[in-house]
């Protein structure tokens, strides 16, 4: 192919997978293969400047806008950055910055200043305030033009609806709008058992919820808003001559800033950033894919300058790629607990950003069809942050003849009953919960896990072994091992010490607390937050057991699907039997879980945003220790609102109930000095 040849085909390409990406959220290829055809068309127009076209990819930013919504045009276009790959790239964009320094004021250029941020993987908006009331908000769309999208904005945390100062005139700031990880997880599981299809990514989830025509359906998926610069500002505004400054100004302003996001030198100074923001990645709790490095100084900014794309005085420092191509070997299933049949791939093994991966999610056979993955196919893996890798689809081009159309499984791999189809036909289920032994393995690990009946010494291998010696049935068999000390003495690995220790553990677990009990059942809806709250309000398992529909609606948080599964779990004959035999055999639910303090006993705690000095998850359970509730939404209840950066409508709620709000730090001022080690 010559040169000329090769750019169209590469233009044709990357527009092609464009549309694929931004319009339709159904990437073909993955981010590093488009990032390799935009550079080797880049580097054709760099060696070959008559090739290009004034609609190549290169010459244009971001995604197409898409009809639905009203233009706006935006004060000053949304540039895109440069991308660095190497160290080599990172060192070459330092010289660059320094020699055009020196160009402009004829000196020899010391380190520059940097400031350096993290590279949110999200989706950038723009907003426009007018006298300091939220006005627009825009998508980047081509970078001139983007589409308007306030009142779903609206309903994304971190966006402030007023600045905190007046200030008179349009400003734009932008930033990036980013689903966390954990918001991702629960929405994608909502989807899979709705049958609907899962979001490859929280960018695409993000993106698309900013694109919901009903700005509801944008509530619900949870975004979130991190500022990093600005665009059109008011004449005479007096804003801070620096990047660091113009941060620290929007801080003030409302806009949450990450705390990251600091000062440097040169690119030793920007390349150990990068190292660091790399250790951070997984701990972070939305997904990063690199850092940028801004030059400090504005004034220096401006005399550096723009490119059509992009400013020479930025640069985006990408982390290596989240995604991989590799052979799908073959098609396998899991039974799960409840029975779901859930298909995942063995594949050739690959690295995926640092790690070697064998097996990814299918999520279920409702995506597979749709996705069309086939035996043979060269497929696209994926492992986002601490997302579970998962196939994102094949590449068609590489399929190979032989590759025929995967079948779904009729019958249980494990048991062989026919299976039932639920859910929009995306769940297959083995109906045979009491014998089915996939499911009665789950079950057991389940019930004698560390968040439920807490059992040392029964895990996965454990389990399996009682059962293939028929010394494990079901839940209530556990309880009657103790019977068969002899007989367990003799199976492999296990000996007199690790037989005396499991059946003392055992022991202990008939008197686990009731919210342990309950979660460890593993009622469908019902996780540890679920468990706890019905455990707080029924006291006793009795309570429990002769409850009504209207009455577990009636508790918070307790949603009416969730109520629905409780009620029918509870006229289970099998269930009854199953309780009735357990208390037969000596289980004791606690019934009072009895805090072990009374710091916070009778308030309601809410925790919202970006917690950075102690985990959610330790700090509620803390607060429950306590006796108090730690609850998930804000009402004239609440006692007080512990908010952190990027908290958005808890907080906006919370003022307007004037419900206090406290920071982390006023929080763990509350407690006791040999109490704060304990959420941290
Ligand atoms: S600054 C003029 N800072 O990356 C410079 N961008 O290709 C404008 N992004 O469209 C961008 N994190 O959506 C900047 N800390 C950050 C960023 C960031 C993510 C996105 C942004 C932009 C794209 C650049």
């Amino acid at each position: 192919m010559d040169p000329q040849q090769r750019a169209e085909w590469l233009r044709q390409e990357i527009e092609r997978h464009n549309v694929l990406y931004y319009a339709r959220d159904t990437p073909e290829i993955s981010d590093s293969e488009w990032d390799t055809l935009f550079q080797e068309l880049a580097e054709l127009e760099r060696i070959h400047p008559e090739l290009k076209t004034p609609d190549s990819p290169t010459q244009r930013v971001g995604s197409l806008p898409l009809s639905n919504f009203a233009e706006h045009q935006h004060g000053t276009p949304m540039l895109s950055l440069d991308n660095a790959f190497t160290d080599d790239d990172v060192t070459a964009f330092d010289e660059r910055v320094r020699k055009s320094i020196s160009e402009e004021t004829g000196l020899l250029t010391a380190d520059v200043e940097y400031e350096v941020e993290l590279k949110f993987d999200g989706l950038s908006l723009s907003l426009t305030y007018v006298d300091g009331i939220l006005e627009t908000a825009a998508t980047r769309g081509d970078g001139n033009i983007g589409e308007n999208v306030t009142p779903n904005a609206k309903t994304v945390r971190g966006v402030p609806l007023k600045l905190a100062t007046i200030v008179k005139g349009i400003l734009e700031v932008r930033g990036e709008v980013v689903m966390f990880k954990d918001v991702f997880e629960q929405i994608n599981a909502k989807r899979l058992e709705q049958g609907l299809q899962v979001f490859a990514n929280p960018r695409n989830a993000a993106a698309g919820g900013v694109r919901q025509l009903d700005s509801r359906l944008t509530s619900e998926r949870k975004l979130n808003f991190f500022a990093y610069g600005v665009g059109v500002i008011p004449d005479g505004l007096k804003v801070p001559s620096t990047q660091m400054g113009l941060m620290e100004w929007l801080r003030e302003q409302g806009f949450p800033v990450r705390p990251e996001t600091k000062l440097v030198l040169g690119a030793e100074g920007i390349l150990s950033f990068v190292h660091d923001a790399q250790e951070m990645r997984s701990r972070l709790p939305f997904l990063i894919d690199g850092a940028v490095a801004k030059v400090d100084d504005m004034a220096v900014q401006r005399s550096i300058g723009f490119t059509s794309r992009s400013p020479r005085w930025a640069i985006a420092i990408k982390f290596p790629a989240e995604q991989a191509f590799t052979v799908l070997k073959s098609i396998e299933c899991n039974v799960g607990r409840t029975g779901a049949v859930t298909p995942y791939a063995e594949l050739e093994p690959v690295k995926v950003a640092g790690v070697t991966i064998a097996r990814a999610t299918l999520h279920n056979y409702l995506e597979l069809e749709r996705k069309d993955v086939r035996v043979g196919d060269t497929v696209i893996v994926q492992r986002a942050g601490d997302v579970i890798p998962e196939v994102v689809g094949p590449v068609r081009d590489k399929r190979p003849a032989t590759a025929m159309p995967y079948l779904a499984p009729d019958t249980c791999p494990v048991c062989g009953t026919i299976l039932v189809r639920e859910g929009g036909m995306a769940v297959l289920r083995c109906p045979n919960s009491q014998q089915c032994e996939a499911q009665i393995q789950r079950k057991l690990e389940h019930f004698a896990s560390r968040g439920a009946m807490d059992i040392d010494g029964l895990g996965e291998k454990q389990i399996a072994l009682l059962l293939s010696k028929g010394l494990l049935t079901d839940l209530p068999s556990l309880f009657r091992l103790k019977d068969k000390r002899d007989e367990i003495i003799t199976l492999e690995r296990m000996g007199q010490q690790s037989t005396d220790n499991l059946l003392t553990a055992i022991e202990a677990a008939k008197s686990r607390p009731l919210s342990k009990f309950l979660f460890g059942l593993g009622i469908r809806h019902v996780g540890d937050r679920t468990a706890t709250d019905l455990a707080r309000h029924y006291g006793t398992l009795e309570k429990f057991r002769s409850t009504n529909f209207d009455e577990l609606v009636s508790i918070p948080d307790i949603g009416p699907r969730t109520a629905v599964e409780l009620e029918e779990w509870l006229a289970s004959e099998n269930n009854s039997k199953l309780i009735d035999e357990l208390l037969a055999l000596g289980v004791r639910p606690s019934e009072n879980e009895s805090p072990s303090g009374d710091l916070f006993a009778g308030q309601t705690i809410v925790f919202t945003g970006t917690l950075n000095k102690f985990t959610r998850d330790a700090a509620e359970q803390f607060v429950q220790s306590q006796g108090g509730k730690a609850a998930g939404s804000v009402s004239k209840m609440t006692s007080f609102l512990v908010a952190g950066p990027g908290a958005g409508s808890k907080l906006e709620k919370a003022i307007q109930l004037k419900v206090p709000v406290l920071t982390e730090d006023e929080f763990l001022e509350k407690l006791p000095d040999d109490m704060v080690d304990k959420i941290k």
